[in-house]
């Protein structure tokens, strides 16, 4: 371990990291108490938060089942979090064997998690890979080993965009990831979102964190969508797209919007 608390892997448990703090969350075991601290205070500042991350993995796999149901056999996934199981290429898999994952973190913990996450069928590979350069992921070797952009491909941005600052410019960094996805190409994005409750105090939280948390309105979340269709119901909070089971409690005030939607031809 480094004076400044970054391991000689990379990890660094100085400040709380947003994966680490999600993982934690999620009843994870991959996380460092800078972490567990900030997480602490996150359910403290908004208490459904525990429901909400639950709500938007449950989410994450009925939109995975959705795009593979209907002829999806590729999915980019930027900003992978840890391994939780079922990760997404196991809930793809479970659909359609032959689905092909490229995951993409920039996190180094999600690659040293790596050996977890993947199956040993080589049709996965995990990148060590940064939103903020969109050009440099779709030309990763790694990412080009799994993935053919000449055939439909599911990005999936889940929890990752609020991330992204509006510095980043995060309409232009998902629109340059959609010119490179071919026709019949799915987005699965979902987003944080202060429209249901005041989120203050839990973006607060994020100041010391790795990375700021970027709470957006509906109508700026919608515009990720631009030149895409979005799926029926549209864009909903995460419990309400596509249920399969009842909503569970506080599911009104779930800061997650999520949508999936088909790249217009
Ligand atoms: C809240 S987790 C979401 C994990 C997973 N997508 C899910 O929804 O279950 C956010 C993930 O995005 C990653 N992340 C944050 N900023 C990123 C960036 N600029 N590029 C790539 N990944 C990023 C974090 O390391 C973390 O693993």
């Amino acid at each position: 371990m480094g004076q400044d608390g970054v391991r000689a892997d990379g990890i660094d448990t100085s400040k709380p990291h947003p994966a680490r703090i999600y993982d934690y969350l999620l009843g994870g075991k991959d996380n460092y108490d800078v972490d567990r601290k900030a997480a602490d205070a996150l359910a403290a500042a908004a208490p459904e938060v525990r429901i909400g991350v639950r709500a938007n993995r449950d989410f994450m796999r009925r939109a995975v089942r959705y795009v593979v149901e209907n002829g999806v056999r590729q999915i980019l996934d930027v900003g992978t979090g840890l391994p939780t199981s079922p990760n997404v290429h196991e809930t793809a898999q479970e659909v359609a064997p032959d689905v092909r994952v490229a995951y993409v973190d920039n996190d180094p913990i999600v690659n040293a998690h790596a050996d977890a996450l993947l199956s040993r069928s080589g049709a996965t590979s995990i990148v060590l890979g940064d939103l903020r350069d969109p050009r440099a992921i779709l030309e990763d070797p790694d990412v080009r080993a799994v993935i053919d952009f000449d055939r439909p491909v599911a990005l999936l941005l889940v929890a990752v965009v609020h991330f992204l600052t509006d510095a980043d410019d995060p309409a232009g960094i998902v629109a340059t990831l959609r010119d490179a996805l071919p026709d019949g190409s799915y987005l699965v994005l979902t987003h944080a979102t202060s429209d249901f409750a005041d989120r203050t105090a839990a973006q607060a939280v994020y100041s010391k964190a790795s990375a700021s948390l970027n709470l957006r309105p509906r109508a700026e979340v919608e515009r990720f969508f631009d030149g895409f269709d979005l799926i029926e119901p549209g864009l909903s909070q995460v419990p309400f797209w596509r249920p399969d089971g009842p909503p569970p409690p506080r599911s009104h005030e779930i800061g997650f919007y999520g949508g999936v939607a088909r790249k217009r031809a």
